[in-house]
């Protein structure tokens, strides 16, 4: 199967220019091929913006065990809506993917459900080192430093140093300090308004993990992504990063902050919290500078049920795969970033911060994961229109310009005029290892 797209703005590494592109099976053959080459199919693709697949490097999609708010079947679908095509899922599931054999039940899960491509951490836990080793099919490591969703926790400094000197694979980090978050928790008891989540689990408490594992990683020259960073102070740790330090930032760190509290209530209680218009601000700037390199979503679904008990009762977490590219198309479109910006951090940053095989860039034998957007297009979020399972968005009833209209896995159309091909079946990815 050959598909041509015809005069699209394509977002290439090194320069953003229109282009005819090739795809021949499941990877990119050629980008302005003669125009003799025939294909099966011809996108004309006037007017619209041609970029890599974006690639998620932190989803949770309950699958198994929490699949009432999200499997990997309608995570996969809600991230093609998105123009997410690629996604690495977290070990918070129930069983935790702890050992190899729980990380190899879920690639098969994935294999028969997810219509993207698909990853899976493994989870670090205090005494399975020897698993952390024997793992192959993964990106990496991850270690819950401070406790969300879920029990897994890694705290003693016997145990992580034990995972840093030892193991091999890239880690990632949930940087919340566990002792900081218990004793405000136990200073605010029976406050049941929610804005208090963000003095709970306030600065100082993601502040000291960010700064403990960072040491870490510098110590044992360990490839090491601080996830999730939501404070001004982290950014400017952010500065001394060191040459195995690489960094991401959420949507909702972004977007949002505790001026929304009153709006929106539990609906955007995360962990890490939502800090201060200022954070916002710091989190932007080192967005651009390059101290962050990379956007994923931290898409955590619950129940509107769930998120609507009171305070503490109320989990953690928002689903936002399917709204994550076009928050930042509309950033694009407010002047606030460019569109190359949006993918080096979406797409050919967490591509090269993970090894990923063939993927990130919009490049001759990279595998044919692209996203046709519309940077004109003006569409309203609502909760009705929500693929997860989860069923709403924090963002409902905002309206942004610059959505995607069209999305191809491994050559597969797997979006298009608004509707996600629920038969179509992505890769697991593949890694490279030095
Ligand atoms: O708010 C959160 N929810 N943060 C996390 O790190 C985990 C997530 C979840 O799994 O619900």
């Amino acid at each position: 199967m050959r598909t041509l797209i015809r005069n699209a703005t394509c977002v290439l590494p090194h320069k953003t220019r229109q282009a005819d592109l090739l795809i021949e099976g499941t990877r990119i053959l050629a980008i302005d091929p003669p125009r003799t080459a025939a294909a099966d199919e011809t996108v004309d693709a006037t007017g619209l913006h041609l970029i890599p697949g974006a690639i998620d490097d932190q989803v949770h999609f309950r699958d198994p065990g929490l699949t009432h708010k999200e499997d990997l079947h309608t995570g996969s679908v809600a991230c093609a809506k998105g123009g997410i095509t690629t996604f690495l899922e977290m070990p918070n599931t129930k069983p935790t993917t702890t050992s190899v054999e729980r990380l190899h039940e879920k690639l098969e899960i994935a294999a028969g459900k997810c219509v993207v491509n698909y990853g899976f951490y493994i989870g670090a836990t205090p005494s399975n080192v020897d698993e952390l080793k024997a793992a192959r099919r993964t990106p990496g490591i991850k270690i819950f430093i401070g406790s969300s969703t879920g029990d897994l926790l890694v705290d003693a400094q016997e145990a992580l140093e034990r995972i840093f000197a030892e193991t091999t694979l890239p880690i990632c980090a949930h940087c919340e300090d566990e002792a900081t978050v218990r004793a405000n928790a136990a200073k605010f008891a029976g406050i049941e308004d929610v804005a208090i989540h963000s003095q709970i689990r306030d600065h100082e408490a993601a502040v000291i993990a960010t700064r403990r594992s960072m040491d870490l990683a510098n110590r044992h020259k360990h490839r090491f992504h601080v996830l999730h960073v939501s404070t001004a102070q982290e950014a400017e740790l952010l500065r001394n990063r060191g040459e195995y330090v690489t960094a991401e930032a959420c949507p909702h760190h972004l977007f949002f902050n505790v001026d929304d509290y009153p709006r929106l209530g539990s609906l955007i209680q995360m962990n890490p919290s939502i800090k201060t218009a200022a954070d916002n601000a710091a989190l932007w700037e080192a967005l651009r500078d390059g101290r962050i390199e990379v956007i994923a979503t931290d898409h955590a679904p619950h129940t509107l049920d769930e998120k609507r008990q009171p305070y503490p009762k109320s989990p953690s977490g928002l689903p936002a795969v399917e709204n994550s590219l076009p928050l930042m198309l509309n950033s694009v479109n407010a002047g606030r970033c460019t569109l190359e910006e949006v993918v080096r951090w979406m797409c050919a940053n967490p591509a090269r911060i993970w090894n990923m095989a063939r993927k990130g860039a919009i490049v001759e034998g990279n595998d044919a994961d692209l996203v046709l957007v519309d940077l004109q297009r003006q569409q309203t979020i609502r909760n009705e229109d929500q693929l997860t399972k989860s069923g709403w968005s924090p963002w409902h009833g905002e309206t942004l310009t610059g959505w995607p209209v069209r999305t191809w896995v491994m050559g597969q159309t797997v979006f298009a005029e608004g509707r996600v091909d629920r038969t179509v079946r992505g890769s697991e990815v593949e890694y490279v290892r030095g």
